[in-house]
């Protein structure tokens, strides 16, 4: 996912619990690479796949499906682990989003402490990027780790938007509009630094309009609250909401005074 189709914003939709759910009885179904299709056709730019250390969702084979059959470019979420990055360079995905891991979240919590192991992710990255993968670094809105993932060579950021999402679920206003202009001063900063920026993480239709009317970010990708809302309504259904409310906020923001 690297260019903005006529200039919209991209929405990369994340598959990982619909394996969730599958894997709660262990047999094939729901099939992750069913969501990706029918994610495709309600409007996705883009599937979104984490491949966990312990494999809580997503599978080695999910990944070899999504790789054998999806048209759609597959962003495969990972850790900064050999292991990953063998599988990566194997599959070489569209793109690869370097995401912190610990064995006892339940999700991504916060981003990569870059500035911490910067020599070692600057060569983490540099086969994958030589293998033709579009490198993301998951983020937060932090100008230090902004230009430390500058520095290592990474083309794109995708700015976790947790703690926005949790203060607007909170009902917390001012920390909520705190997150967001965090946000919104630093996809500016990292635009004219030169990266392409994206953001995910907790996003629903309630938030998604702010952050989607932010112009310098090229991609929201967006997960759990799609898969939830598809128990009710339907994964397209969901999808195509979630795509409207985008478009909507970017119009509006676009729209002159
Ligand atoms: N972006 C990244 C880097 C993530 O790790 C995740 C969660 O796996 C998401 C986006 C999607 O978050 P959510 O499932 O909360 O929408």
């Amino acid at each position: 996912m690297t260019t903005r189709l006529n200039g919209r914003l991209r929405l990369g939709v994340n598959i990982d619990h619909v394996a969730t759910v599958r894997n709660a009885r262990g047999g094939p179904v729901p099939d992750p690479l069913r969501a990706a299709r029918l994610a495709e056709a309600a409007g996705a730019d883009g599937i979104t796949a984490h491949l966990r250390e312990d494999r809580r969702h997503i599978t080695d084979s999910d990944i070899d499906a999504l790789m054998e059959c999806l048209t759609l470019p597959l962003n495969l979420e990972m850790a900064a682990t050999e292991e990953m990055r063998a599988i990566a360079l194997r599959h070489k995905p569209h793109a690869v989003c370097v995401v912190p891991e610990k064995r006892e979240e339940r999700t991504t919590e916060g981003g990569l402490d870059i500035l911490r192991e910067e020599a070692r992710l600057r060569d983490f990255i540099a086969p994958l990027a030589e293998a033709g993968c579009r490198v993301s670094m998951f983020i937060a809105a932090d100008r230090a780790q902004i230009e430390a993932a500058h520095r290592i060579g990474a083309p794109v950021i995708e700015i976790h938007t947790g703690g926005y999402c949790d203060a607007e679920v909170a009902g917390d206003a001012l920390a909520r509009d705190a997150e967001l202009a965090r946000i919104v001063e630093m996809a500016a900063f990292a635009k004219e630094l030169g990266l392409e920026v994206h953001a995910g993480h907790g996003l629903t239709y309630e938030s998604v309009g702010p952050v989607a009317a932010i112009p310098e970010l090229a991609e929201l990708n967006i997960g759990h609250f799609l898969i939830g809302e598809a128990i009710f309504v339907g994964l397209e259904a969901a999808i195509r909401r979630m795509r409207a409310a985008m478009d909507a906020a970017r119009a509006l923001a676009a729209r002159p005074d």
